[in-house]
């Protein structure tokens, strides 16, 4: 009778717990509950084991976004994401069907009365990364898992709800109609099992100053320092350089990473996934990239910077005329006042970056480098 009273109560509560999404009107599945179908398909349900047309999008592609909702990428600046474990945690609550839950004393809460098991890390140390994808095709059923480039990553996600992700400067402008993009995010093995993290959405660039293409994206390759599997050195010469796919990992079709339970791809160095922009992804960012292999030469990076328009190193927006889009304005500061609450989550910030425990070796290895047109020999070692 206990077990029954209890179930009861358990099923009355709004589904809070667990795993993480990047929640926008742009995206495939904004709307999707967990009764929407029969099995818990919300955008937050992690992806594994599954047959193409149930992984590819999330099976959301029957649940489009609105027309003219776009998620805006500026060139050369962040844009805002938001992440959370709960669509009410999120500035668009009012279509979630448990209402809100943000946290009023943190806006930055992915998870409001959670542990940060609940998205998978045993705290800020254990952080792997996530990354945001994009096509440059306006048709998304014309989107094959090859198509897509990430363009950006943010190596300490999923932490907080208001996520920043650097939008390189040289990305050319999307075709008629918007690219589309996506969120990819692969979780520590610390805290949860192996998964994947699949969001789609429409994106837009704005404000383009360059008409560069970008290159073929191919698969990431394991190069960086990975002491925990017993590898104590990077090998610099092993990465895969520029434009690199996404990783699908553990379903029954079309993956293209098959790295065991206890070391997934990570959207960190060790995939040489540099933290911010991916500003090495266009089809001139090299000047030459041999095979990779551990004892191959190293890659040439071009020196792309007198391509870009000097006033673009100033002020991109003002000197150089956007190209004319005319497509509705879907971006985080219309509307609710989120725009104040990122504001103090930013300041948040602060507390939430002190406890580090890691030695600064392991941490180099995972986020310390940048990409360095002086400097472009020496392309690993970039600290
Ligand atoms: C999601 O639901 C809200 C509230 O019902 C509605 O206004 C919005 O148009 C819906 N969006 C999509 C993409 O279905
Ligand atoms: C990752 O997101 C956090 C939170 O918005 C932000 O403080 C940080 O600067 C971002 N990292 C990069 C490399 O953009
Ligand atoms: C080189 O990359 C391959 C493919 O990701 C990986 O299997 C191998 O372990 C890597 N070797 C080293 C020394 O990092
Ligand atoms: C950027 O523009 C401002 C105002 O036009 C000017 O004062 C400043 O010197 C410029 N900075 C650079 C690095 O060109």
């Amino acid at each position: 009778m206990l077990a029954i009273v209890s179930l009861a109560i358990f099923t009355l509560l709004p589904r809070v717990s667990g795993h993480s999404a990047f929640f926008h009107p742009s995206m495939w599945g904004f709307n999707v509950t967990d009764k929407t179908f029969d099995y818990d398909n919300r955008p937050v349900a992690p992806i594994k084991n599954m047959n193409f047309d149930k992984w590819w999008f999330h099976n959301h592609l029957d649940y489009p976004p609105n027309e003219g909702d776009f998620f805006e990428l500026p060139v050369g600046e962040p844009a805002t994401a938001e992440i959370a474990c709960n669509k009410g945690a999120t500035s668009y609550f009012a279509s979630s069907e448990g209402g809100d839950i943000r946290d009023p004393n943190n806006p930055n809460n992915v998870c409001p009365n959670s542990g940060t098991e609940a998205y998978h890390t045993l705290g800020f140390d254990d952080l792997e990364g996530c990354a945001l994808a994009i096509a440059y095709k306006s048709d998304v059923k014309q989107v094959q898992p090859e198509d897509f480039t990430i363009f950006s990553v943010n190596q300490t996600c999923v932490w907080t709800r208001f996520t920043e992700f650097q939008v390189p400067a040289r990305m050319p402008p999307c075709p008629e109609g918007g690219c589309i993009c996506s969120f990819f995010w692969i979780h520590s093995p610390n805290s949860g099992g192996e998964e994947n993290y699949m969001n789609g959405f429409r994106c837009d660039v704005t404000g383009s100053i360059s008409d560069v293409p970008l290159a073929k994206p191919t698969v990431a390759r394991r190069c960086g320092a990975d002491p925990v599997n017993n590898r104590l050195q990077a090998a610099p010469a092993n990465c895969t350089y520029g434009a690199k796919q996404p990783f699908y990992w553990f379903n029954n079709e079309r993956n293209n990473m098959f790295e065991g339970t206890y070391s997934p791809p990570v959207y960190n160095d060790r995939y040489n996934f540099l933290d911010g922009a991916q500003d090495d992804i266009f089809i001139d960012s090299y000047l030459s990239v041999p095979t990779p292999a551990p004892n191959a030469a190293m890659p040439l990076l071009a020196d792309v910077s007198a391509k870009l328009p000097i006033a673009s190193i100033n002020d991109s927006t003002t000197a150089i005329a956007p190209r004319a889009c005319g497509k509705a304005d879907s971006s985080l500061s219309s509307g609710d006042g989120s725009t104040a609450e990122y504001a103090k989550a930013k300041r948040d910030m602060s507390d939430a970056h002190r406890p580090w425990s890691r030695s600064r070796i392991a941490l180099m290895s995972r986020r310390s480098r940048k990409l360095d047109w002086k400097k472009r020999r020496s392309l690993w070692n970039m600290w």
